[in-house]
């Protein structure tokens, strides 16, 4: 199974990632954790990303594309993976596709963008991991603590009112016309292009979850 989950920031890509991952058996191939990962260890990438990733503004496609076809070479992808934040432009997706990297779906939550800001201002993430929680709809089970590995959790650099606003324009500018690039492709109907889902992303996260795993046909 390749998948590709498209959405605004904040749409719960990262929190449904984790349920796919398991049911399928595939890794999480998140290109905002392995920046985050990247800043946080200080190797060359980090430090060239760090601001741009601060600012909400993508990561050049040469980057992001040098990263991905590397990431998904490597033995845990070689029965399929969920990519999670990648492509965000049309050339990340032709990349994709001049690489022969075939998908079987794209899966595209829809929320609107005010329940998003809403969202991600009360996000908090466990950075090692990059699991996910929200202060009111999904919070830790001990205040500030990852419910694993009980190490603190931390607010994301871009998750301040003023950026995620940016985020979200620089999501409606750059990355939307992906939407309409898969959906024609999904109408071609050839075997190796994939299939297009649209779910709804408003509601408890286990409803979106029934959602998606009953369009993909669990
Ligand atoms: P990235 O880390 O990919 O961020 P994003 O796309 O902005 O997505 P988010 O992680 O913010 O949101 P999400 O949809 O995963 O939502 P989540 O599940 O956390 O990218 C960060 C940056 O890296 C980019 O800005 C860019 O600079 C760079 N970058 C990355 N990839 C790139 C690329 N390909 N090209 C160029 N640059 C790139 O949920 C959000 C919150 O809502 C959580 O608190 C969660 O608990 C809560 N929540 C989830 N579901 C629900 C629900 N149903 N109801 C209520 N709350 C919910």
């Amino acid at each position: 199974m390749r998948l590709v989950l498209l959405g605004c920031p904040g749409v719960g890509k990262g929190t449904q990632a984790t349920f796919l991952k398991e049911k399928y058996g595939i890794p999480q191939v998140s290109t905002g954790d392995m920046l985050r990962t990247a800043i946080k260890a200080g190797t060359p990438l980090g430090l060239a990303v760090k601001q741009i990733m601060d600012e909400g503004r993508l990561v050049s496609d040469d980057i992001m594309i040098a990263l991905v076809k590397a990431r998904v070479s490597e033995p845990d992808c070689v029965n399929g993976f969920l990519l999670d934040g990648f492509p965000r432009t049309i050339p990340q997706a032709e990349a994709l596709h001049d690489n022969h990297v075939h998908l079987d779906f794209v899966v595209e939550i829809r929320v609107p963008d005010a329940e998003l800001i809403k969202r991600l201002s009360g996000r908090r993430i466990h950075l090692a991991s990059g699991r996910v929680y929200h202060l009111e709809h999904n919070p830790p089970k001990v205040d500030n603590k990852d419910d694993l590995t009980g190490e603190d959790l931390i607010q994301r650099q871009d998750d301040h009112e003023e950026t995620i606003r940016k985020r979200l324009a620089v999501y409606h500018q750059q990355t939307e016309p992906l939407v309409n690039y898969y959906i024609q492709q999904a109408e071609d109907e050839s075997d190796h292009l994939p299939r297009y889902i649209r779910i709804d992303g408003i509601g408890t996260v286990e409803e979106v979850k029934k959602r998606m795993l009953t369009a993909l046909g669990f």
